[in-house]
């Protein structure tokens, strides 16, 4: 009998409970094969809309669509056995009413198996995120800067520098777990705000470019290992694969123009006959 012993995968209930805990390590991951490494280390992977400009070089969120966060969700389902998988809800599949976003949500849920979704939006998305959450459908809440509004906001600009602008921002945390959210991510906020906001609520905050005081944390997977040829300066680089990708790259072309590639070890041989036996 194997003494390997399941683990169980977390749940929103598991993160909704860190609160003031362990910080929470999250990530995100688009891909079966990054998912098997990143679940190893992280309690949540996120599905972020953010594939779009990373896998498909949009130059925003905003083209990405329900069949493409579906798709991927359900590869980092496959690759994956311990994180929670929160699958975002990209743009306009969920603001036109509260119907809608169930309607997008139970698909997400239904098809790729994933523990919760998320979406972007505070006060403005409260009554959508208590209809979901009263219907089984966990949401972890997204404020600060909401990448999918920023036609509305004019640039990605760091939200809450000026304490004249922390009232609506601190009313979006409240709105957002007073709705039931089980956490919530804050994008881009001035640091003390952040971290304000991370006292005065009930539930985890996931600060990306936000406050170390958050009770969790998330990147973008390829910003963090340097594959992202730009990324924000809240992302620390922990590794650099972008220049490793390149050296390994050229050495495999040089190799195949000198024919040094494939070597013996790299090609199969014919299977040696068995000598006839003697009579
Ligand atoms: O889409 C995404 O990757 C995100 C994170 C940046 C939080 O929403």
């Amino acid at each position: 009998m194997s003494a390997q012993i399941e683990q169980k995968r977390l749940t929103a209930p598991d993160i909704r409970a860190r609160k003031g805990g362990l910080p929470i390590v999250m990530l995100t991951s688009y891909h079966a094969h990054t998912a098997m490494l990143v679940d190893r280390h992280c309690d949540v992977i996120l599905v972020g809309d953010s594939l779009g400009m990373v896998m498909h070089g949009l130059e925003s969120t905003i083209p990405v669509t329900l069949d493409m966060m579906i798709l991927q969700g359900k590869a980092v389902m496959r690759g994956s056995r311990h994180a929670l998988v929160v699958v975002d809800m990209p743009f306009g599949s969920y603001e036109a009413s509260k119907e809608q976003a169930f309607a997008s949500a139970a698909r997400v849920m239904k098809e790729t198996g994933c523990g919760a979704i998320k979406m972007e939006g505070g006060a403005r998305m409260a009554e959508t995120i208590a209809f979901l959450t009263e219907r089984g459908i966990p949401v972890m809440g997204h404020i600060g800067l909401t990448p999918q509004s920023i036609n509305a906001l004019g640039g990605f600009r760091t939200q809450g520098r000026d304490e004249s602008e922390w009232e609506p921002i601190e009313a979006d945390a409240r709105a957002v777990a007073d709705a039931g959210a089980f956490s919530m991510v804050v994008e881009a906020v001035a640091e003390p705000l952040a971290a304000k906001i991370t006292r005065e609520v009930a539930i985890p905050t996931i600060g990306i470019g936000a406050s170390a005081a958050c009770d969790g944390q998330v990147l973008v997977l390829e910003d963090m290992l340097g594959l992202s040829p730009r990324a924000p300066k809240f992302v620390k680089r922990y590794s650099d694969l972008g220049p490793a990708i390149d050296r390994a790259v050229a050495a495999y072309a040089a190799e195949v123009r000198s024919r040094a590639f494939p070597a013996a070890d790299h090609t199969y041989g014919m299977r040696s006959k068995t000598p006839a036996k003697a009579k």
